[in-house]
């Protein structure tokens, strides 16, 4: 059971910004080899997750803005085989080296980079598209904003964005203690309408939002879905 406790009022310090930031690498680094065990095969039991990633995939290619999109907060990617097998040509980015580790080990030939979603290493508009799958929960509001930016920054105009995420009432909470390894980090269950405005406010226009109850074990909270397509620039096209 996580503890709940109401965020403090914004903006946080860049002090706290950063031990977050270092809380949640380190965490996420001993969390590394027990994602590899438990989710290595978890999206085959998720057909709505599965859904939502195929709607992403099918927009993302039919959008004619090319195929490589950013895995961003891959983990130990286990998603790029289904966005490979979908026709894109998916590159991974984590905050934690340990996931970096394991993703490259697990998926020789994919293209893995430790970084952080305030700061991609992807120039501007040169992606097709960027799945965040359950990895914008770590940060503190304040800093959302800076993270949709960076998001808008590298797609282009006409490509896409996916989300999958635990939907709440956006309270702070610690996570983390239920893997029993030692680990804690701030956590959100993101509001979906927090989710939709962001996307908004960073030029991005919902095209699918939708949820599900929980299924596995360890999701506490429904799991809300987004996906969204990139518009400005004048290249993109409407969706059908
Ligand atoms: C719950 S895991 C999900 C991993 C993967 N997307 C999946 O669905 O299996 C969240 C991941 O987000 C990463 N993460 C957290 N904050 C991040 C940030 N600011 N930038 C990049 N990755 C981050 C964590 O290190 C962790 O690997």
């Amino acid at each position: 059971m996580e503890d709940t406790t109401a965020y403090e009022a914004l903006p946080e310090s860049p002090d706290a910004v950063a031990a977050s930031t270092a809380e949640v690498r380190a965490a996420h680094d001993v969390l590394a080899e027990l994602y590899a065990e438990r989710l290595a095969d978890a999206l085959d039991r998720m057909p709505v997750d599965r859904a939502v990633l195929g709607l992403f995939c099918e927009l993302t290619r039919s959008a004619g803005v090319g195929d490589e999109v950013g895995d961003i907060g891959c983990g130990t990617g286990r998603l790029t085989p289904f966005l490979a097998a979908h026709g894109l040509a998916p590159r991974g980015v984590d905050l934690s080296p340990g996931m970096i580790d394991v993703a490259r080990r697990e998926h020789p030939g994919v293209p893995f980079e430790v970084a952080d979603v305030r700061a991609l290493p992807f120039p501007d508009a040169s992606l097709a598209g960027v799945v965040c799958w359950y990895s914008l929960m770590y940060l503190p509001p304040a800093q959302r904003p800076l993270a949709f930016a960076e998001l808008a920054r590298v797609v282009r105009p006409g490509g896409y964005l996916t989300a999958g995420f635990k939907a709440g009432d956006d309270q702070r909470r610690r996570g983390g203690r239920s893997a029993g390894l030692g680990v804690v980090f701030d956590v959100w269950w993101h509001s979906p309408e927090e989710v939709q405005q962001r996307l908004t406010d960073a030029e991005f226009e919902v095209v699918f939002r939708g949820w599900r109850p929980p299924q596995e074990e360890y999701e506490a909270s429904e799991q809300g879905f987004v996906v969204a397509r990139r518009v400005g620039g004048g290249a993109g096209r409407a969706v059908a």
